[in-house]
């Protein structure tokens, strides 16, 4: 753990010398093997972290703090109003159904490697289902709720996992999500067929087994032994998670035991100013990078209390449910998305919910997922009286790459920027031919190679892909993906993405793989999704089409019929609520799609017509439909 005494000492220490700086970092850390390479630049596309070392992530989460007296301190309180449920975990309940499940999990001939697809909503055995994972040295991949059967399908044929943990229903205000119906079609849509599948039994809709292939996970974990945990290498992937790409095909981006322990166990500190005891909320989704990180690996590796919430910000039962969680659990550091601020904000403006509960435990609120919009920031600043932070980071990074930092003291309060550089990251804005643009210039916001521990080194065997899709555009860069600038005083602002991935409602969602869906439709004969400004979910897709010649059919019966293709093909999750049939989309004379061009007019901003249109017309056409 730094010993710096501010950011500057801190970073300036990495920079001098980085091997020095993590091999310190890594003491925080429990090894059965020490590292024969603080790094080894030889392995994966750009090398790896702590190569030739020996861990288990799950001993270093659980059974580590037992052995240090912390066995009765909870580890987990799963907060649920959704089902009116409130449960608490203290680390050796924790660590006794890992070992229980790690057993059941042997019993169906999981080994170290093999893959583990987990499909499951916020119920504590989602995090037992990790943690029971990383003891075996087995991989895990967790698929968010809100994705469709084809997309589950398409993680499971890239995973090929062994077996698959599953609950019978995820629960949405007002609707039962079946799991267990998704879960079989997309086995059956899949190349690949897990051997077999254990499945948690929810009262609220239980769901058909199929007999010698599925499992009660109740009654096999009743029958289970306790499983030890296993050793592996540092570099072992901990962890697959799959995230939205240019095209429809997801990136399984890999997460390895021994960065990913070292990063997150430091960042809990020198970023968030949190120690073991201390209780931590993260409002998100297990299925998330944000949920892998700070529901589950992080808070525990620290030896804290983490809150894991089965509710929404507003309508559980209404706007004062985050303030509620944090006056009973005593939260010290919220962690939640900018849109659940605005989803409060917009039921609640003048925030009187908050009155009614005793909000002292509260030190910071942290944000991410998306641009924190300086109202919405600056809002909570004010209701709370407490200091906000944005910080940006990606599924890739798998934790903060700019932010601001409770160790060393927050930086003063900037809305709209996302903070300075953790150390770790050497961030600098390049041009499109990838030389370093002067402080205070917008560019492609890149970081110079080596990315440091906790970051994804590869994709799932693919390190090809790897390195088409991060390293090769800018050689000795990885490529963020985002545009954005590095100011004078060194402060990072990030504009958004430079790539067609749109942010609704703090998800990453691609309009690439949406048109994809739109262009199957069999009346479409070309199309366009842009993301467009969305007050509480930041972004919104529409999808604007082509209908081939000759189609007489109602426009909208063909524009309903896309929305339910969408929300079939992709998930709820898309948010895809608006198509709209146009004669035909504005294009260069070389037949480039003008998106940009139709994001501004959809925003209602001053849209650049490119010189190489190929008929400025398109354009007036374009904003009658969009004016509709
Ligand atoms: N399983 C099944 N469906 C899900 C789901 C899940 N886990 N999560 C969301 N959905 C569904 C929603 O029910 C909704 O369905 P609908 O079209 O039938 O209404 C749809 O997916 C879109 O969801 P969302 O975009 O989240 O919109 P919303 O109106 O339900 O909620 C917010 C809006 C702002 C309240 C909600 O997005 C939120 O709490 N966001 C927090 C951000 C967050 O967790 N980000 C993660 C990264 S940090
Ligand atoms: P994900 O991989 O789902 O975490 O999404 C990562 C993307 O979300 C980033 O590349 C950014 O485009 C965006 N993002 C996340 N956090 C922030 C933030 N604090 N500020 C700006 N953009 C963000």
């Amino acid at each position: 753990m730094t010993t710096a005494h501010s950011y500057d000492e801190a970073y300036g220490a990495w920079m001098r010398d980085p091997q020095a700086y993590w091999a310190a970092e890594a003491f925080g850390i429990t090894w059965t093997k020490k590292w024969d390479k603080v790094f080894d630049p030889t392995l994966g596309p750009f090398g790896q972290w702590f190569a030739g070392a020996e861990l288990n992530t799950c001993y270093n989460a659980l059974d580590r703090h037992v052995e240090n007296g912390r066995g009765e301190q909870t580890a987990l309180i799963w907060d649920s109003p959704i089902t009116g449920q409130l449960k608490t975990f203290t680390y050796s309940d924790l660590l006794a159904k890992t070992e229980k499940l790690a057993g059941a999990l042997s019993a169906l001939g999981v080994v170290r490697g093999d893959r583990v697809v987990i499909y499951m909503p916020m119920v504590p055995e989602a995090a037992i289902s990790m943690l029971a994972c990383a003891r075996l040295g087995a991989i895990h991949s967790v698929v968010f709720g809100g994705f469709a059967a084809a997309e589950l399908s398409t993680r499971i044929a890239d995973a090929k996992p062994k077996v698959i943990i599953s609950a019978s229903c995820g629960l949405e205000p007002g609707r039962v999500v079946k799991y267990k119906p998704l879960l079989d079609a997309a086995i059956a849509m899949s190349s690949h067929k897990p051997e077999s599948l254990l499945v948690l039994q929810r009262p609220q809709a239980e769901a058909t087994l199929v007999a010698g292939r599925d499992f009660d996970y109740e009654e096999a974990v009743a029958a289970a032994k306790p499983h030890g945990w296993v050793p592996v290498l540092a570099t072992d992937p901990l962890y697959i998670l799959y995230t939205s790409g240019t095209t429809g095909k997801p990136k399984g981006v890999v997460r390895d035991n021994g960065g990913h322990a070292v990063a997150l166990w430091n960042s809990m500190r020198m970023i968030y100013g949190l120690d073991a005891g201390d209780v931590w909320w993260t409002a998100s989704d297990v299925g998330w990078v944000v949920g892998h990180s700070y529901i589950v690996y992080g808070p525990l590796l620290r030896g804290c209390t983490t809150v894991m919430y089965e509710g929404k910000p507003v309508g559980t039962p209404d706007a004062g449910a985050f303030w509620r969680v944090i006056s009973q659990h005593k939260v010290k550091v919220l962690f939640t998305a900018p849109t659940a601020m605005r989803a409060i904000r917009q039921q609640d403006p003048d925030g009187l919910l908050s009155k009614k509960y005793d909000l002292s435990s509260l030190e910071t609120l942290f944000l991410a997922g998306e641009r924190c919009d300086p109202p919405t920031g600056v809002w909570a600043n004010e209701l709370l009286g407490k200091p906000v932070v944005d910080h940006w980071w990606q599924t890739e990074t798998g934790y903060a790459i700019t932010a601001s930092f409770r160790q060393f003291g927050l930086f003063p309060f900037k809305p709209g920027s996302g903070g300075r550089p953790v150390p770790g990251y050497d961030l600098h804005a390049l041009d499109d031919n990838g030389k370093e643009l002067p402080r205070g210039e917008t560019g492609n916001l890149s970081l110079r190679l080596p990315l440091p521990p906790g970051c994804g080194p590869t994709l799932w065997q693919d390190d090809a892909n790897y390195v088409r899709s991060y390293l090769s555009d800018f050689p000795g860069w990885y490529r963020t993906g985002d545009a954005g600038v590095v100011d004078e005083h060194g402060d990072v602002w990030v504009m958004g993405r430079t790539d067609d991935i749109i942010n609704v409602a703090g998800h990453r969602l691609s309009t690439g793989s949406m048109e994809e869906v739109l262009a199957s439709h069999h009346d479409v004969a070309e199309c366009a999704v842009i993301g467009a400004k969305d007050e509480l979910k930041g972004q919104t897709p529409i999808g604007l089409v082509v209908l081939k010649a000759g189609v007489t059919r109602p426009q909208a019966d063909i524009e309903k019929e896309l929305v339910a293709l969408v929300r079939e093909k992709i998930g709820p999750v898309a948010a895809f609520k608006d198509a709209r049939v146009v004669p035909r989309l504005p294009k260069t004379r070389s037949g480039k799609i003008l998106r940009a061009t139709i994001r501004k007019i959809a925003d209602h901003e001053e849209a650049i017509v490119p010189p190489t249109i190929e008929d400025p017309a398109a354009l007036d056409e374009m904003r009658a439909v969009l004016d509709r």
